[in-house]
């Protein structure tokens, strides 16, 4: 099994930039491969999530050409043009893409089946199929959980949906079949979700009215083809920035082309409430999604209280935050964040596992954690962890090794190819001693 090897570095400093943001490389596969005419996308991510969404587009019959790693060009075949994979798809790790698969294909006129890896199968799906079967749409789960089923020739009408859970997937799964809906579709969230379904879709020329927490989305008759530049993910800084402020001072890191799309943005919010000193440099417009790079300065955290309106808004990035907290002074207290139990593991008691073995004060809460951080000195022992072969697991442990006493080895880090291609190369070229190793 493939393991980190993480020893306490004192120096985090220099420029570099993350790879492109997974969700937009989803979704630009996605409406690209329906629109009608070519689209090239620059940026792509190509991690293990990201390929199976585009190897299965190119199973549902679209050309797609990749003239390098980061770069594919989508020949669309039209929102009626896909045709039956013949055989189950297979989504391997990725939740976005086994959600909006499903959206996607209930609205088409074959069947088809979704299946994923062991985690995956595990991941609760009636979120997205009850909306779906309101539509009139044919989705089955076994007791919830994948395989999904779909049957296909169902024709699908509008809805008016208030969405239990502020979940961009189950949203975005709705906006897919509604495209092909008879009548609009409303959609209202219980908070603000990432966006980026909306941008992409608005771009591609459907018409999306958004009223607050309230969307309406019009069936259009074609999508138009587009040339989509995928921003570096969010989601992939987050680890830096928060590597960044943990660094001892005076140094810093620029973190260049970041996307800062304000429905990804919470972390900013919470580590700036924190002391962290985090500046937002030119800021600019790439595409749809707003983009900018980030200078980072080591600071000095302490403890904040971070309620529900901002857990939507840093729903990936609650792992990293809760490493900074340990490294803060005081208590951070994080509540309203239930839905990080059904991520690709139960990051509350996959961070807490961790927390307890580097020695951090914490309680592991039902919706969230509350962490008694170390501000000075070293706020981790040395020990061992287990990701929970959850890649945003893996890394976050990987950034306490900064300020550990010790070594922290990590174990079963190979899922974080599923999101950061690279990750190891790139933390060492900005000074963190992580290397991988094989158990
Ligand atoms: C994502 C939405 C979020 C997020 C996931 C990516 C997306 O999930 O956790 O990593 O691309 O739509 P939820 O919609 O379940 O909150």
């Amino acid at each position: 099994m493939r393991g980190f090897a993480a020893h306490p570095a004192m120096r985090v400093s220099g420029s570099m930039a993350v790879p492109g943001d997974k969700s937009i490389s989803h979704r630009a596969l996605m409406l690209s491969g329906i629109a009608e005419g070519v689209s090239e996308v620059n940026g792509f991510l190509a991690s293990e999530d990201c390929l199976a969404s585009l190897a299965a587009m190119r199973a549902l019959g679209v050309r797609i050409e990749r003239p390098s790693e980061d770069r594919v060009v989508i020949h669309g075949v039209g929102m009626r043009g896909l045709q039956g994979a013949g055989g189950p798809l297979d989504m391997g790790n990725a939740g976005t893409a086994m959600r909006l698969f499903t959206g996607l294909l209930s609205a088409q006129q074959f069947d088809s089946q979704l299946i994923g890896d062991a985690s995956l199968m595990q991941r609760p799906m009636e979120r997205v199929a009850k909306p779906l079967r309101e539509m009139g749409a044919d989705v089955r789960t076994r007791n919830g959980t994948p395989p999904v089923d779909i049957g296909g020739s169902r024709s699908l009408h509008g809805i008016d949906y208030r969405m239990p859970i502020a979940s961009a997937q189950v949203k975005s799964a709705i906006l897919l079949a509604a495209l092909y809906a008879s009548e609009p579709t409303t959609i209202t969230a219980p908070a603000a979700s990432r966006d980026h379904s909306e941008r992409m879709l608005k771009s591609c020329g459907v018409k999306l009215i958004s009223d607050g927490l309230r969307i309406t989305v019009h069936p259009p008759q074609r999508l138009s083809s587009q040339n989509i530049t995928v921003p570096g993910d969010f989601s992939s800084a987050a680890f830096f920035i928060v590597a960044g402020l943990l660094a001892a001072p005076p140094q810093g890191l620029l973190i260049q082309n970041v996307g800062l799309n304000p429905t990804r943005t919470g972390l900013l919010e919470i580590l700036r409430r924190m002391g962290g000193q985090i500046e937002i440099l030119n800021a600019r417009e790439c595409g749809a999604e707003p983009v900018a790079d980030l200078r980072i300065s080591a600071s000095r955290l302490h403890g904040v209280r971070v309620s529900k309106s901002l857990v939507s808004l840093a729903i990936d990035e609650l792992p990293v935050l809760f490493i900074a907290a340990a490294c803060a002074q005081g208590e951070t207290w994080v509540s309203g964040a239930e839905e990080l139990r059904v991520k690709e593991s139960d990051r509350i008691a996959a961070m807490s596992a961790g927390l307890t073995a580097l020695g951090v004060a914490h309680t592991a809460l039902p919706d969230g954690m509350r962490i008694e951080g170390r501000e000075l000195g070293s706020a981790f022992t040395s020990g061992e962890i287990d990701s929970f072969g959850d890649h945003r697991i893996a890394m976050a442990f990987a950034i306490a090794s900064l300020r550990a006493a010790g070594a922290i080895e990590i174990r079963d880090v190979a899922n974080v190819a599923t999101s950061f291609p690279g990750f190891v190369p790139l933390a060492q070229s900005v000074g963190l001693a992580i290397r991988e190793s094989i158990a």
